[in-house]
């Protein structure tokens, strides 16, 4: 007879979500929480502890899978010893068919494979999973995303996703074969969300896509991003911050610049992804913009918006490109002089085109490239924050200081790190800081 003692109490079964990658992942563990507390699991910071384990993938580039890998490697031990516990493996590199079936053979205590598009139906896919005695898939790229539950990190910093997939097939990227087609959420439902967000105190919005310019583009209605933007800050006077990403330059509208400049909440930090400076690898990316384009968005934000900071992607070592197109690359950063760069090593994903290419560069190019760039960047990361010496910058405190135990941090409209001394927990709170002292990645000020 089944033994009803035998099964937790409700108020016992704890489950931790692991997660990997961009923010659209951070925003889709959200709703997987939000799921798991609604059917009454408690969250945990341990492995050993949970009874749900999801680790939520990225499938961007090699090192982010072989994070997961060596994850799953010591997991194994603990399903032997704890055979009741559910483990799956969620987002990106769980939705990339290969991929996921290769995990499959090798992790076979896996119970649930399945990714972002299939958020409406993790309960069901849950229950599957914990009677199937056998791993249970799901890698339909289409699925509903409305009305899911969410529960959110934090009170008072939200991330809004506006879109989902992708359309562009940049000839490096997974995504667009992981995460679908680009479908836009309808502007009441982000009208909705926002409006709730700031009734419970929030203080940030994130909206995320992966090409938020091209917003609406599908939709019946008229409406464009800047639209979007406009509507949303006109929700609040001056309590709130908007933010958003990505930004793919071939989309980026004046429109967009000047709704920017003339919104109360919108913060003044694009993050605009360059990838290449040579216009040749650009093409061959299938970018479908080139240096000259890139540069005049460039000079319209900096004079529409004098204050503004612009930060960027850049992939070095993409098939082809050899000095004279790094050399380009290089001249585009002293150009430009970005806030701040992410800079990538180029690595090949298994389905995309620009992986089929033969002429692969080096990797000991490919590191001596991007040493290159970082020393060019850094330098210039700190040249810019230079300028903020002495300045009084408005500053919404995150927690305490992750490396210095009397030190807060928080984060100025142009997305700087700041960093002061403070003994009251002022998270979640707008706080002007007296800039004392310049970093390459941040800054260090005194409450004004
Ligand atoms: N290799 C290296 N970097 C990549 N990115 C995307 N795909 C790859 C890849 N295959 C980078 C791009 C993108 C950022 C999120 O990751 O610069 O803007
Ligand atoms: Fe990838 Fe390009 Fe889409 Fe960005 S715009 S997600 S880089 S395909």
């Amino acid at each position: 007879m089944y033994d009803l003692s035998m099964e937790k109490s409700k108020a016992e079964r704890k489950y931790l979500i692991l997660t990997y990658g961009c923010q659209m992942n951070v925003s889709d563990s959200e709703v997987l929480a939000g799921y798991l507390e609604g059917m009454g699991y408690s969250a945990v910071k341990n492995e050993e502890e949970a009874d749900i384990l999801i680790i939520n993938t990225c499938a961007i580039r090699k090192k982010a899978e072989e994070k997961v890998y060596s994850r799953l490697g010591m997991l194994r031990e603990l399903k032997k010893n704890k055979p009741g516990m559910i483990i799956a493996l969620w987002g990106c590199l769980a939705q990339h068919e290969g991929i996921a079936r290769k995990i499959k053979e090798r992790f076979k205590f896996i119970d649930l494979v399945s990714g972002p598009n299939a958020l409406e139906r993790f309960p069901e896919l849950l229950e599957k999973a914990g009677s199937a005695g056998k791993t249970v898939f799901d890698l339909n790229l289409l699925g509903e995303r409305e009305s899911l539950p969410v529960k959110r990190n934090d009170g008072f910093k939200a991330w809004v996703p506006i879109s989902h997939g992708c359309n562009n097939f940049c000839s490096y990227c997974v995504v667009p074969y992981v995460r679908g087609p680009e479908i836009s959420r309808l502007p009441e439902k982000i009208l909705n969300e926002t409006k709730e967000l700031i009734k419970n105190g929030f203080k940030e919005v994130t909206l995320l896509g992966q090409n938020v310019n091209s917003y609406g583009k599908d939709l019946k209605q008229k409406i464009d991003f800047a639209d979007l933007l406009r509507t949303l800050d006109q929700l609040d006077n001056n309590s709130l911050r908007i933010r958003f990403m990505t930004s793919h330059p071939k989309d980026f509208s004046e429109k967009v610049i000047r709704t920017i400049a003339e919104g109360k909440n919108i913060c003044e930090h694009i993050h605009l992804p360059l990838q290449s400076g040579s216009d040749r690898i650009l093409k061959e990316m299938n970018r479908r913009y080139n240096r000259e384009f890139y540069w005049k968005i460039i000079e319209k934000i900096r004079t529409i918006i004098p204050n503004s900071s612009i930060t960027t992607d850049i992939i070095v070592g993409f098939p082809g490109e050899d000095e004279e197109d790094f050399a380009l690359t290089m001249e585009m950063v002293e150009r430009v002089r970005f806030d701040a760069a992410f800079t990538f090593i180029y690595s090949p994903r298994k389905g995309t085109k620009a992986a089929e290419k033969r002429n692969q560069v080096l990797p000991e190019v490919k590191r001596e490239r991007i040493i290159k760039l970082n020393k060019k960047q850094n330098r210039i990361n700190l040249e810019k924050n230079q300028s903020l010496l002495g300045s009084i910058q408005e500053v919404l405190v995150e927690g305490k200081s992750k490396t210095d135990i009397n030190m807060y941090t928080g984060r100025t409209r142009t997305n700087k790190i700041v960093h002061f001394p403070c003994t009251e927990n002022l998270t979640g709170k707008f706080i002007n800081i007296k800039i004392k002292e310049i970093r390459t990645w941040n800054l260090i000020g005194i409450i004004d």
